[in-house]
């Protein structure tokens, strides 16, 4: 199945050639050079200066503008139907940049989703110190949307395509709309989602964030945040890269760049396997719920299929029949799926929100927020679902899980 693009090519034959065909001297590389100069120079002093604005119109210091690095935003402007993409050292630089580049003032307010990655939180609670007003709310009642950002000091709408740990999935051409009948920019953090989903600049988003180091770049060997945008918001997005320092590096990039090629198969096989996963561990005794926007009972299930184009991400969040201890057991007897607390990864990751990505929520909080004790996040990964399910069914039993839910049903 291959995914259109306003291109005249489709996502996978733009991702496969990204960065390829650069000039070097008299001959073309098929791969992109990594261009390791911080300084750049040209044949007369007022060529050099030139180079130094409007960005990234030449190349002078690598602080500002690098050709690798320029090369990536290139290829990830075409995947995401962007003017321009500005390309970061990490998820969270790109996510601090576009927060700058509001250019709030004390007594402004913005909007936010409840369920946000942690350290954008963070960010979120670093700007109440400049009397920025920060309002959670429930984006998946849009209702209560429309009424947050009527009032006249709110300057943007933040949310996640899809959110973690429970993987609800926010309605992005609704937020979007509501948005801009207000006039305020929306950001979203696509992270989960990938381009390879969806482009939210398409249905009207105005500042899309990931963290690259997650699905895009996709190895578990770089740091890397993008965010893609019209060319407006773009400059002065890139204008705060500039002077925060944030910007990629050139091997980065080109790792970036690397991992990018085979983004559309490795999603389209981990969106596969964590269907298949998700469906199976449906039926498994000792797992209480299962949450996967791929199964009929995920409430945004239909709204996930459309909007996805019939995938569900590669991310599956589910409830043991178990307390903390059996939880923690479980994890532990794992063989093949590793303990780590990122994701996106070619290989599967599990983490245990209550204490690494929700770590600083209170009993009341979690609880709000539906985290429980046997909640898992899995992350998955290449490896076949033959063996990622005999790893789960194993762990389940060394953790005396599934002994003691048989012994229930048996009673029952
Ligand atoms: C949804 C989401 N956004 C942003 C980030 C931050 O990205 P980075 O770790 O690349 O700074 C993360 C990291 O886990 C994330 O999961």
């Amino acid at each position: 199945m291959s995914r259109a693009t306003p291109d005249d090519l489709d996502f996978e034959t733009i991702a496969a050639q990204g960065g390829t065909r650069v000039p070097l001297g008299d001959t073309l590389s098929t791969v992109p050079p990594i261009s390791a100069s911080t300084t750049f120079t040209a044949e007369t002093i007022d060529a050099v200066h030139a180079a130094l604005t409007p960005e990234p119109s030449g190349f002078a210091y690598a602080r500002n503008a690098n050709p690798t690095v320029v090369t990536l935003e290139t290829v990830l402007a075409r995947l995401e139907g962007a003017d321009d993409v500005v390309a970061f050292g990490s998820g969270m630089g790109a996510i601090q940049a576009t927060l700058l580049a509001l250019e709030l003032s004390p007594g402004d307010a913005i909007v936010a989703a409840q369920a946000l990655y942690g350290v954008t939180r963070s960010a979120f609670t670093q700007l109440q110190s400049f009397d920025v007003d920060i309002r959670y709310i429930d984006v998946f009642n849009l209702e209560s949307v429309a009424d947050a950002i009527a009032d006249r000091d709110v300057r943007a709408l933040y949310f996640e395509s899809i959110a973690n740990p429970l993987l609800q999935v926010a309605d992005i051409e609704a937020l979007a709309r509501i948005a801009r009948q207000r006039r305020i920019p929306s950001i979203i953090d696509n992270t989960f989602a990938t381009p390879y989903l969806c482009r939210p600049l398409s249905v009207g988003v105005d500042l899309v964030v990931h963290s690259a180091t997650k699905y895009i770049a996709g190895h578990g060997d770089v740091m890397a945040g993008v965010v893609a945008a019209n060319s407006t918001w773009a400059r002065r997005v890139r204008a705060k890269r500039t002077v925060t320092g944030a910007i990629l590096s050139p091997f980065e990039a080109w790792l970036t760049l690397r991992g990018l090629r085979t983004l559309p198969l490795r999603m389209h096989r981990q969106c596969s396997t964590a269907a298949h996963l998700a469906t199976w561990l449906k039926e498994q005794p000792w797992v209480e719920r299962v949450y996967y926007p791929g199964l009929a009972d995920h409430p945004q299930h239909e709204l996930a299929g459309h909007q996805f184009g019939g995938l569900f991400g590669g991310m599956i969040a589910f409830d043991l029949r178990a307390g903390r201890a059996a939880t923690l057991a479980f994890l532990d007897a794992l063989r093949l799926i590793t303990p780590g607390t990122s994701l996106g990864d070619v290989t599967s990751l599990i983490l245990y929100p209550r204490l690494s990505s929700h770590r600083t929520l209170d009993a009341e909080q979690l609880a709000a927020a539906g985290i429980g004790e046997g909640l898992v996040r899995l992350s998955v990964g290449l490896e076949s679902v033959k063996d990622l399910a005999s790893d789960l069914e194993r762990a389940a039993h060394a953790a005396g899980l599934a002994e003691t839910t048989m012994a229930m049903h048996a009673k029952l």
